[in-house]
């Protein structure tokens, strides 16, 4: 089974952020900057580069920086076109959405990811659409969601990213029974939304991107209205997916690539070393002062 185009993609970007107070005071948790990017634009450019179309952000109270950051700001080009700035003017039109292709709708209560991207039901219309959690930035030489597109056009349906974690930590992630794999898919047979690690039926994670069929709109609604809570009392969209398995084909996809998770103090600190190495044009004064550092 081929895939139908994904052209749509979720981005749930509702959450507090409390872990990163007082930084998070006034500002969204996903304008925080990794190296010199806020960490929403490294998921908007993922998705771009998989051939995502149209954005959908569900937000919530206080995340008006999120709609600014993606639009075109023509002083700022004049100033910077008078001036010869052009590394910066063309570093600053990566930023934009065109007009029509960015879609803001608010998740009025913070009721868990499932409830989050329900929220966005009336944007995604009956077609796949994919996900994906900011928080989680993923360091590869192909974007994790360009990866996994071009596993989708073969197999179709279902696919979520995954990777092994240690034994003790299942129960911060959605967890995979696999029922047989074949290189970098797995065929799951089971989901359990953050199992303790005794109960949990294997180490592979949920790491944040997924490719949903439409038909998941509908189980999601069905939990909304029956007030359906999992682990942690959420509205979860890992419960919801149980509902596709065994009627659609449903893969894990073992990504190529380390995921940093930003939502996380020293994941974050993490991750700014671990992309600023990365980069041809930081990696050599970086790599001197960490030296000196440590
Ligand atoms: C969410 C999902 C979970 C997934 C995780 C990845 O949980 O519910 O299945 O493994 O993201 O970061 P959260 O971290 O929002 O609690």
């Amino acid at each position: 089974m081929s895939g139908q185009k994904v052209r749509k993609a979720v981005f749930p970007v509702a959450g507090l952020g409390t872990r990163f107070l007082p930084a998070t005071k006034a500002m969204p948790k996903e304008m925080l900057t990794l190296v010199d990017k806020p960490l929403i634009q490294y998921a908007v450019e993922e998705a771009r580069a998989a051939g995502i179309e149209e954005f959908i952000f569900v937000t919530s109270k206080g995340k008006d920086p999120l709609e600014d950051h993606f639009d075109m700001h023509s002083d700022l080009y004049r100033t910077l076109e008078a001036r010869g700035k052009t590394a910066e003017l063309e570093a600053l039109k990566k930023t934009e959405i065109p007009s029509g292709k960015l879609f803001f709708t608010r998740q009025r209560e913070p009721l868990g990811l499932g409830h989050a991207v329900w929220c966005a039901r009336s944007a995604l219309g009956n077609e796949p659409f994919a996900v994906l959690l900011p928080d989680v930035v993923v360091l590869s030489k192909t974007p994790c969601l360009e990866q996994m597109v071009d596993a989708y056009k073969t197999v179709g349906g279902n696919m979520l990213a995954v990777e092994d974690v240690p034994r003790e930590d299942t129960n911060k992630y959605g967890i995979l029974d696999v029922a047989s794999e074949n290189g970098k898919l797995a065929v799951v047979k089971g989901l359990v939304e953050k199992p303790k690690p005794e109960a949990a039926p294997s180490t592979l994670s949920i790491i944040g991107r997924y490719i949903l069929q439409p038909e998941i709109l509908q189980l999601l609604d069905n939990n909304v209205q029956k007030n359906a809570r999992g682990a942690g009392g959420e509205i979860q969209l890992t419960d919801a997916l149980v509902g596709l398995l065994g009627k659609q084909p449903f893969h894990g996809f073992r990504f190529e690539g380390k995921t940093y998770d930003c939502g996380d103090k020293v994941g974050f600190i993490e991750a700014n070393v671990a992309f600023a190495l990365s980069r041809p044009d930081l990696q050599a004064d970086v790599l001197k002062k960490l030296k000196k550092l440590v």
